[in-house]
């Protein structure tokens, strides 16, 4: 046993947060920038307790021996694995209880927010500390199995404060807010797999090559747009992006009926924009509204058309949900 595993404590918590990309999924994959945030209204927490024999995974996915766990679960286990031998701690003795509000498969992060959580509380546990560097490195481990070839970009914003510009490679910026953004986020209710969205993107990109740069380099401008307004508090110029990026995001092949049902919900309830966030074919869709009573009448809307939760909140102000 090593110094750092006898200093470890009786219980431990680790927590984190979702994630939400307001723009530049899929082209951010091809090294162009996007924009997001850690989503502050859902949480994940992990306690570590002390218990005998083989490590124990608790969760709602599944509760029994980690080694056992089901392949979903498999990004996790191996970051686990990793830390304790960059800890140099045994793979036996406690449990691990994930309780989780980030709806696994919606494009909200669940699979970063759980695997930063459950590093935190290891840190926590065997009372040791994590560079912000290596909790990067095992948080790309677990997203290689989501992801299949993750941009970096959801564990770089589970991490962050705020809303960040991200680009792969390049240092990450926060992002200073010029004004107040209500927002309003809706879940299909379907299971979105990001990999196999990816996987699309990438056929139609290699397959149809002067359609699918056309498609990144509009995304890019999106973004572009999109950086400078929330710093100027320019609400309309977010609207047109979104609507801008959500076409192109059609044409990459990565939104579906259920996601365009609630856009086409929101545009009608009179959203300044709405489009898909995170891998797509599924999971949620963003809007932004007008202002906060046309927030509440934006989740109304989403509500009667049939999304299966809406979360609305703001960003730049006084945040609220
Ligand atoms: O994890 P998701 O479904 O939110 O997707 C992440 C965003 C993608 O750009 C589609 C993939 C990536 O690695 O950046």
């Amino acid at each position: 046993m090593t110094a750092q595993t006898e200093k470890m404590v009786q219980t431990a918590e680790g927590t984190a947060y979702g994630k939400l990309i307001l723009i530049g999924e899929h082209a951010v994959v091809y090294g162009y920038p996007a924009i997001a945030m850690p989503f502050k209204w859902l949480q994940v927490q992990v306690h570590i307790t002390p218990a005998s024999g083989p490590i124990i995974l608790d969760s709602a996915l599944y509760n029994g021996k980690m080694d056992e766990a089901p392949q979903m679960l498999d990004g996790l286990v191996k970051s686990v694995k990793e830390a304790l031998s960059w800890i140099g701690a045994r793979e036996t003795g406690f449990a691990i209880t994930i309780c989780s509000d980030v709806p696994t498969g919606r494009g909200l992060g669940s699979s970063a927010a759980v695997t930063t959580a459950t590093m935190r509380a290891l840190m926590a546990y065997f009372d040791c500390e994590m560079s912000a560097h290596r909790l990067l490195a095992l948080l790309h481990t677990s997203e290689l199995v989501a992801h299949g070839t993750p941009s970096g970009l959801d564990a770089a914003t589970v991490m962050a404060d705020g809303p960040i510009w991200y680009k792969n490679g390049e240092r990450i910026t926060p992002f200073s807010l010029g004004g107040c953004f209500h927002m309003v986020v809706a879940d299909t209710g379907h299971q979105s797999d990001t990999a196999s969205a990816v996987q699309g993107v990438r056929q139609y990109v290699t397959s149809e090559p002067a359609k699918g740069k056309t498609s990144l380099l509009h995304i890019n401008e999106g973004v572009r747009d999109v950086g400078q307004a929330l710093k100027e508090g320019a609400q309309q110029k977010i609207g047109r992006a979104f609507h801008a990026v959500q076409r192109e995001l059609e044409v990459l092949g990565v939104s579906n009926s259920p996601l365009q049902q609630l856009i086409t919900a929101a545009n009608q309830a009179g959203a300044l924009g709405a489009k898909l966030t995170g891998g797509g074919r599924g999971g949620c869709m963003l809007a932004l509204a007008q202002d906060e009573a046309h927030a509440n009448e934006l989740q109304a809307a989403l509500s009667d058309a049939g999304a299966h939760h809406v979360w609305h909140f703001s960003i730049g102000g006084e945040e609220q949900t």
